[in-house]
């Protein structure tokens, strides 16, 4: 579903890569939880896999398609295979609820209709299907500067999952909310994941919550592979290798 072939990352000529020689594959139905030290390329990583930080060398391979050959045209279609959420939310504030969902829906037609706010019925019970999956649908006309963090990531999760993309990607979705808040944001990824049969790959500091949703893990540092294995394979030792 997602292959890397000897990827390197390297945002600057001279500079040491962010992403060393990374060779891995994908399928759909893993949850993939990437542990690494601050600075070890996990960012980096995400923003490869979906296209917006380009890899300097190597092959990427999403649904059977090279990144590097396609098309923008293709690449566009890509992208909405490729659903994201980020630490920061990235929502519009004084939108509601329901219109940043909406949003997950532009690259599925023409600019203008976007501009227009023209949603199809079929779009607006997909937001009220996900807004509800993440329990949200009571908030669906509150505006998003009004929500606690642990609500707007569920907002950005269902603007996410309307795109009904195959693959979810989350660059530390969890590291601004409290622990109690993040396992639950974990439950919801957890299901929606099983559900819909994704691929799900998620930056995650907190080892615990790896540990505990992730079918599989994958350990960086300083932009190599250190660790690749199950949760109950990733033992202390391998904790010191990524960590130390
Ligand atoms: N836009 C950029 N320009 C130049 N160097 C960058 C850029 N973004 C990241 N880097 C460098 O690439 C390396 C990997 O950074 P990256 O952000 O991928 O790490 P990270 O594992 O996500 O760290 P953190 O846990 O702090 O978010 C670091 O050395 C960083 O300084
Ligand atoms: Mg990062």
């Amino acid at each position: 579903m997602l292959e890397m072939k000897e990827v390197v990352v390297q945002y600057e000529s001279g500079a040491d890569p962010a992403v060393r020689d990374l060779t891995l594959s994908f399928e759909q139905g893993e949850f993939v939880c990437v542990l690494g030290r601050s600075g070890a390329g996990k960012s980096t990583f995400i923003r490869t896999i979906n296209g917006l930080q380009p890899q300097t060398s190597g092959q990427i391979t999403v649904l059977g398609c090279e990144l590097k050959k396609m098309s923008q045209k293709k690449q566009r279609s890509m992208r909405r295979e490729i659903g994201m959420i980020f630490q920061h939310f990235h929502l519009i504030p004084r939108l509601t609820v329901e219109q940043n969902v909406f949003t997950g829906r532009f690259g599925h037609k023409p600019a203008w209709k976007n501009f227009l706010g023209l949603f199809s019925d079929e779009e607006k019970s997909l937001t009220d299907y996900y807004l509800n999956e993440v329990g949200l649908l009571e908030y669906k006309n509150r505006r998003v500067e009004r929500l606690s963090g642990g609500q707007k990531q569920r907002v950005g999760i269902a603007r996410a999952m309307v795109q009904r993309p195959s693959i979810l990607l989350g660059d530390e979705p969890v590291a601004s909310l409290d622990p109690t808040t993040a396992d639950y944001i974990f439950q919801i990824l957890r299901q929606l994941h099983e559900e819909k049969e994704l691929l799900t790959v998620i930056n995650v500091h907190d080892i615990e919550l790896a540990r505990k949703y992730a079918t599989r893990i994958i350990g960086l540092k300083q932009g190599h592979l250190v660790f690749d294995g199950s949760p109950g394979q990733l033992s202390d030792h391998h904790l010191k290798q990524i960590y130390e």
